[in-house]
């Protein structure tokens, strides 16, 4: 065992930091209403980095269901299960790529770009990092049935994992307003799948009153395991940058879990000495769905004022984020910025993702949409190194694509006809 790493995790309100150990059903402190999140003592010494460095990387080897886990191969910094080789419910998520993105960051302008693929996780999102976290637990506890209200992805992860570990699902989708590959993939997997007449905000009302009167384990990133499971991301991008921290790097938000679990994980690197700086993490949100962009820039960072959320990168429709506190800390610590880009921007900066031949969901291409402002007013400049996290899988809204750009009528079967076209586009 090296002598670095994460021990006695406590379940802490980050508010008034009052600490449980049986929490509320919905995660929330009784004392204040705030969320909670998981504390650790941390374990650091001077031969601790390169020793778990070593282990983790050795690990890419071994056969064992944990070790070839994106996630479970970092369990040093998430000791949230007895034994992770033997509690993880696992589907081997995690292990996405990184790819250089010389196209985008010419348009973009920055010398260096590279883009983190979170959609080529199991189910197609990086809900699955956060879920094989959430939904062990979930297991560990006994409970039966395990609940979630969705955009789509966090549905269709909790979907898959509740059926490799034989449990009962509950999906809340607001009606007509998700992508259908995500619906499908819930149905898929067997999940009790229920389209609520109401918004995402308002699917997570009902589904809270849910939780109250029924033996239902909450999988939102309300539970603080989601984001244990989601911050290893960080850990698996440093190792792919050979622990060379990146000076920016930019997430789409809706929820705002996913941002304030990626702090959580640079800040706890930091913390047991794997990287000494921290990547300015900044947050990038569709106009017509921005409220922590309003927050931060009409309120201080200091109230979230729900918005009516609109946009077609339907997975960031949230009005009402849980997360937005952890969200606003991560913007502070780190030094990032938080924007909001136009339906236009999305659409063509998803073009040029899917230009690279790497493609993404339309949540995913905010990001690149966003740096490009950040570039436009000099928070980024032209020589920082950027990584873009996407967040879903190309196929998970192919909708999107053939809406924004129709494809050519089909023609005769006639190759004279086909090498005209070709002609004609300059082939
Ligand atoms: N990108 C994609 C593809 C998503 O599905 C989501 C969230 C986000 C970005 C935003 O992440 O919420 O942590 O800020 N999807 C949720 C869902 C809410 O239900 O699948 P966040």
């Amino acid at each position: 065992m090296p002598e670095a790493g994460l021990t006695q995790p406590e379940l802490r309100c980050i508010g008034c930091h009052a600490a449980f150990a049986d929490p509320a059903r919905d995660f929330r402190c009784i004392h204040c209403g705030d969320l909670l999140e998981l504390a650790y003592t941390v374990e650091a010494s001077p031969v601790g980095a390169p020793a778990l460095e070593a282990l983790w990387r050795n690990r890419k080897t071994s056969l064992h269901p944990a070790d070839q886990s994106g996630v479970w191969r970092f369990r040093e910094m998430l000791p949230i299960l007895p034994d992770a080789a033997r509690d993880a419910v696992t589907l081997r998520e995690g292990n996405t790529p990184v790819y250089p993105m010389p196209r985008c960051a010419q348009s973009a302008g920055v010398d260096h770009l590279l883009a983190k693929h979170q959609g080529m996780n199991p189910t197609g999102s990086f809900k699955d990092t956060g879920m094989t976290a959430a939904l062990s637990v979930a297991r560990l506890k006994g409970f039966q049935w395990v609940g979630c209200a969705s955009t789509g992805n966090t549905s269709a992860s909790m979907a898959a994992y509740a059926a490799r570990a034989g449990m009962r699902a509950l999906v809340l989708l607001p009606d007509g307003k998700i992508a259908w590959g995500k619906l499908a993939q819930s149905v898929d997997y067997g999940a009790h799948t229920v389209q609520l007449k109401t918004d995402f905000d308002g699917c997570v009302n009902v589904l809270l009153e849910v939780v109250r009167r029924y033996p239902l384990y909450l999988l939102n990133s309300m539970n603080p395991y989601r984001l244990e499971g989601q911050k290893t991301a960080a850990f698996e991008l440093m190792e792919q940058l050979n622990w060379q921290v990146p000076d920016h790097l930019i997430v789409p938000g809706g929820n705002l879990a996913n941002s304030s679990a990626l702090g959580k994980g640079f800040v706890e690197m930091r913390s047991v000495g794997l990287i000494r700086t921290l990547p300015r993490i900044s947050i990038i949100q569709a106009a017509g769905a921005n409220p922590l962009v309003r927050c931060m820039k009409e309120f201080g960072g200091q109230r979230m004022e729900p918005v009516k959320a609109e946009t077609r990168a339907t997975a960031i429709r949230i009005g009402n984020p849980a997360s937005w506190k952890k969200a606003v800390a991560v913007l502070r610590e780190t030094g990032g910025a938080c924007e909001q880009v136009s339906e236009e921007e999305i659409a063509t900066a998803k073009q040029e993702i899917g230009a690279e031949g790497i493609g993404c969901e339309p949540a995913s291409a905010a990001t690149l949409a966003g740096l490009k402002n950040l570039v436009r007013s000099g928070f980024v400049r032209r020589t920082d190194s950027v990584v873009l996290l996407l967040t879903g899988h190309c196929l998970k809204d192919p909708e999107y694509t053939l809406d924004m750009r129709k494809p050519a009528l089909a023609i005769d079967a006639d190759p004279g006809a086909v090498i005209q076209l070709l002609e004609a586009s300059g082939a």
